[in-house]
C-alpha cells in the first residue's frame, strides 16, 4: 500500500514537472521563457512558424481548417469564452504543438462598461483615474476571452478634422505620454500572467494623425523634429511602461510606409528604445504597400514589411502566402522569421496562455458592469466635461425649478454616448441626458421634452414642438452634436461645425428668451462661433459612455463640480486649422496693429478655446510663483512652486499646469511646452501649495544633427489653468564650465 501511494506521488511529480515544462507555468523567468520559446522554434516547420504571424479576423470553417494546419497563430474580433474557447480547443488539441491562440480585441476606452472615449478621459487630466479605468477594461475583456487590445491610441492629432483624434489624447505630445503611461500600465497590470490582464498594444506607429487635409489614411509628409518630438513621446511613453506590442500605421511618413518604415520599426523602437515585444501591421497594412506603390505584389510587400519590423501580419493575407516562398528563394533568412516568431511566443508565454489556455466561462460573473466598475465609470464621465462658458452662473442650476426644458436630437440617445469602439457596449446600458436629468430633479419638477430634429439632415418639423416646450420651462437645456460614427475611423470631416440644422434648432429655443444650456456631444473639437457669442452656458460632454446622463445631470444640477480642461485646442473656424498652442513664434508673430505679421485678415488668430482650457463653478487664482534658483546647471532640477486659491463658495478641482519656452535655441522652439500638470482638488477659501520638479533633460529638443540635447541659456516657465492665463518667471541654464 505505502509503496503505491508513493510511486502515484511520484509519478504526480514527474507528470506535474513534465507539464510544467511543456505547458508553461505562471510567472515564468525571461531565461525559462528564452528556453521554451527555443525548444519550441526547434520543433516547427517554416510553415508553423510563418502561421503564428498570420493574424485573421472572425471565425469561418476555412479558419478552422488553417488552425489545423498551423497556419493561423492569432484572431482578432473573437468575443465571449464560448467561441474563444471552441477555436483555442482546435489549436491546442489538434495541432502537433499545441500552441495557443491569441485572440485581440479593440478594447479601446471599457468592453462592455464603457468609460468616455479617450479624448474625453484625457480631458479629466487625472492618469490615475484612466489607469484604473484601464483595468477595468483589461478585466471584464479578459473575463470573456480577450487577452490583448488593440489600445491605447497614443496618436498626437493636431487636426480636428481628422475623425480618430476622437481615440486619443488629443494635440499635446506631454499629456499624451502620461496619458499612454496610465492605460498601458492599466491594461498589463503587474503581470501579464494575470487572468485578468491584457496585453496592451500602442498605435498607430507612427505620425498617423499627421494625415493631411486630416483625411484619414492620407500621406503624412513630416520632418524627423517633428516626428520625434511630436509624434513619438507618447509611444516611448508606452514602451517605457512595458507595452509588449505595438500596431504599425496604415500612412505613410515622408515617403516611407509606416508598415515598411525601417526607420520607425527598428532603428528608432527597437534600436533607441529597446522595445522587445512584437509589431502586428494594422489590418491589412502590408497588402496596403502595393496600394502606396513601394511594393509591386504581395510578395515585395511581404518582404518589405518583414524586413522593415513587422511580426505579425493583421487580415492581409500577404505573410501566408509570401514568406515561405521568400525563404526558399533565399530573399530572406529563414532567421529574420524565427526572431519574428521568437517576439510573438515569448508574449504568448508571458500571457500564461500555455498554462491557461482557456477562459472559465463563469468567469465573467461579477465581472461585467459590475457596481465598482460603474461607479469608476460615473467618476471619470465626471471627470472629463468640460464647462466651456458659464454666463452670470446660469449654472449650476436649481433642482425645484418647475418646469425644465431638455430638447436636441443627442438628449435622449443611447447609442452616440457610446462613441466609436464600443466594444461589447450596448445601447442599452446607456443613461441618457432626459434620464439622468428626470432622476436629479425635485418630484415637483416637470421635465418637458422634444427632439427638435436629427443629428443630421434637414427636417424642420420637430422646430415648432421644441419651441412650444421652451416657452413652457423656467430654462432649457439642448443637447446636440455628432454621432457617434462621425469620428472615429472613416470619420473624416470637411466641417466643424454642428451637422444638419442643429443650430437652426439652438437659434429658434434661443429667441424664446428663456435661459439655454447647450449640452455638446462629439468626438471632435467643433467650431461653433454662434452658440459660444450667444448661449450663456456650454458644457462639452464628449462621449460619455455608459454613466453618461448621471454624469452630466450631476454637473448642470451641482453636485458635481466641473473641472475637466481642453486636451485639444477648439478652432474657431475650419480656416485655422491645424492649429495647436504649441506652435513655433515665426519670424513676423501675430501683432494685430502690423499688417505683414501672422495671421487671417478674416478671422482673429486666436482659438475659441485654448489647449488645457475649462471653467469651474468656482474661481482660482495663482500667486506667489517661486523657483529654487534663478540658475541652475546642466545637472539640477529646478523646483517650481506656485500657491493656487480657491475664491468661490464650493469645493472644485483645478488643473495646475506648467509650461516652459526654450527662448534662444539652436532650432527654433514651440511658444509654450507643457511639462506638468496637476488636477487637485480644493475647498473654499483654502490656499494650495503646488509643487513640480523640472530636470534638465525635459527641457531638451532635437539639434540640427538630430541629436537629443539640452542647451544652456534663458527659459520661461509658467503655470496657470489654461496655456493662456499664465503666471511666469524666467531662469537660467548654466554653461558647464568642463
Ligand atoms: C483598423 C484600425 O485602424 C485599428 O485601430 C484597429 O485596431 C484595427 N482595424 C482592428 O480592428
Amino acid at each position: 500500500m505505502m509503496i503505491r501511494i508513493r510511486l502515484i506521488l511520484i509519478a504526480t511529480i514527474i507528470a506535474f514537472v513534465i507539464s510544467n515544462y511543456l505547458f508553461g507555468q505562471q510567472n515564468l523567468t525571461n531565461s525559462q521563457i528564452e528556453e521554451k520559446v527555443n525548444l519550441l522554434l526547434s520543433e516547427m516547420t517554416l510553415e508553423e512558424k510563418i502561421g503564428q504571424m498570420v493574424q485573421y479576423s472572425g471565425t469561418s470553417p476555412k479558419y478552422e481548417q488553417m488552425i489545423r494546419e498551423g497556419k493561423i497563430g492569432s484572431f482578432l474580433n473573437i468575443r465571449g469564452a464560448t467561441e474563444a474557447n471552441r477555436l483555442q480547443r482546435i489549436a491546442v488539441e489538434e495541432t502537433k504543438l499545441g500552441i495557443p491562440l491569441i485572440f485581440g480585441n479593440d478594447v479601446i476606452h471599457g468592453y462592455r462598461t464603457i468609460f468616455p472615449i479617450p479624448l474625453a478621459e484625457a480631458a479629466s487630466w487625472d492618469p490615475d483615474l484612466v489607469e484604473k479605468a484601464a483595468s477595468i477594461a483589461a478585466k471584464e475583456a479578459a473575463s470573456e476571452g480577450t487577452h490583448w487590445t488593440f489600445a491605447p491610441m497614443v496618436d498626437i492629432a493636431r487636426d480636428p478634422r481628422w475623425g480618430r483624434i476622437a481615440e486619443g489624447s488629443g494635440e499635446d505630445p506631454y499629456l499624451g505620454s502620461v496619458m499612454a503611461r496610465a492605460k498601458v500600465i492599466g491594461f498589463q497590470g503587474d503581470e501579464l500572467a494575470d487572468p485578468f490582464t491584457i496585453l496592451a498594444c500602442p498605435k498607430h506607429f507612427v505620425a498617423y494623425g499627421g494625415a493631411e487635409g486630416g483625411k484619414d489614411y492620407n500621406t503624412v509628409d513630416i520632418s524627423e523634429r517633428t516626428l520625434r518630438e511630436i509624434y513619438l513621446p507618447p509611444f516611448k511613453a508606452a514602451v517605457g511602461a512595458g507595452a509588449g506590442s505595438i500596431m504599425s500605421a496604415f500612412n505613410e511618413i515622408s515617403g516611407i510606409p509606416a508598415s515598411a518604415n525601417e526607420l520607425t520599426l527598428t532603428d528608432i523602437l527597437r534600436g533607441e528604445w529597446g522595445f522587445n515585444g512584437f509589431v502586428v501591421s494594422d489590418w491589412n497594412s502590408i497588402g496596403e504597400l502595393v496600394s502606396h506603390g513601394i511594393a509591386a505584389d504581395p510578395y515585395e510587400a511581404g518582404y518589405k514589411a518583414l524586413k522593415a519590423g513587422v511580426d505579425m501580419d493583421m487580415m492581409g493575407n500577404v505573410y501566408l502566402i509570401s514568406l515561405s516562398e521568400l525563404v526558399n528563394e533565399e530573399e530572406i533568412h529563414e532567421e529574420s522569421i524565427n526572431d519574428a516568431v521568437r517576439r510573438i511566443l515569448r508574449y504568448k508565454y508571458r500571457l500564461g496562455l500555455f498554462e491557461h489556455p482557456y477562459i472559465n466561462p463563469d468567469c465573467t460573473k461579477d465581472v461585467i458592469l459590475n457596481e465598482k466598475h460603474l461607479d469608476t465609470a460615473l467618476k471619470l464621465a465626471r471627470e472629463s466635461i468640460v464647462l466651456l462658458k458659464n454666463e452670470k452662473k446660469i449654472l449650476p442650476l436649481k433642482k425645484d425649478l418647475n418646469a425644465i426644458a431638455v430638447i436636441g436630437p443627442l438628449a435622449n440617445d443611447r447609442e452616440a454616448p457610446l462613441g466609436s469602439w464600443a466594444c461589447e457596449g450596448k445601447s442599452k446600458d446607456i443613461i441618457p441626458v432626459l434620464e439622468g436629468i428626470k432622476n436629479k430633479v425635485s418630484s415637483k419638477t416637470k421635465v418637458l421634452y422634444a427632439k427638435g430634429c436629427k443629428v443630421e439632415g434637414g427636417n424642420r418639423k420637430g422646430i415648432q414642438k421644441a419651441i412650444k416646450i421652451a416657452k413652457k420651462a423656467k430654462v432649457v437645456i439642448i443637447v446636440v452634436g455628432e454621432n457617434a460614427d462621425m469620428s472615429g475611423e472613416a470619420a473624416s470631416r470637411a466641417f466643424l461645425d454642428l451637422p444638419g440644422i442643429q443650430v437652426e434648432l439652438v437659434k429658434a429655443v434661443y429667441k424664446t428668451g428663456i435661459p439655454v444650456v447647450v449640452v455638446l456631444m462629439n468626438g471632435r473639437p467643433l467650431a461653433i462661433p454662434w452658440i459660444v457669442e450667444n448661449v450663456p452656458a456650454i458644457l462639452e460632454s464628449w462621449f460619455l459612455g455608459v454613466q453618461c446622463g448621471n454624469a452630466i445631470a450631476d454637473v448642470l444640477f451641482g453636485d458635481y463640480n466641473p473641472g475637466g480642461k481642453l486636451p485639444v485646442t477648439f478652432p474657431r473656424s475650419v480656416g485655422q486649422v491645424p492649429i495647436y498652442y504649441n506652435h513655433k513664434n515665426t519670424g513676423r508673430p501675430l501683432n494685430k496693429f502690423s499688417k505683414y505679421t501672422s495671421k487671417y485678415i478674416d478671422l482673429p488668430s486666436s482659438p475659441q478655446f485654448p489647449f488645457g482650457y475649462g471653467l469651474s463653478y468656482t474661481k482660482f487664482n495663482y500667486s506667489n510663483l517661486r523657483i529654487n534658483s534663478g540658475k541652475i546647471s546642466l545637472s539640477d532640477s529646478l523646483v517650481v512652486e506656485v500657491e493656487v486659491k480657491n475664491h468661490g463658495d464650493r469645493t472644485g478641482d483645478e488643473v495646475v499646469q506648467l509650461y516652459i519656452h526654450d527662448l534662444v535655441a539652436s532650432v527654433t522652439r514651440p511658444v509654450k511646452e507643457l511639462k506638468g500638470f496637476l488636477r487637485i482638488t480644493i475647498a473654499p477659501n483654502e490656499k494650495r501649495n503646488v509643487k513640480f520638479v523640472l530636470y534638465p533633460e525635459q527641457l531638451g529638443f532635437y539639434n540640427c544633427e538630430m541629436e537629443y540635447i539640452t542647451e544652456p541659456g534663458k527659459f520661461e516657465v509658467m503655470v496657470g489653468g489654461n496655456s493662456v492665463d499664465l503666471v511666469k518667471t524666467t531662469f537660467e541654464i548654466e554653461q558647464s564650465s568642463n
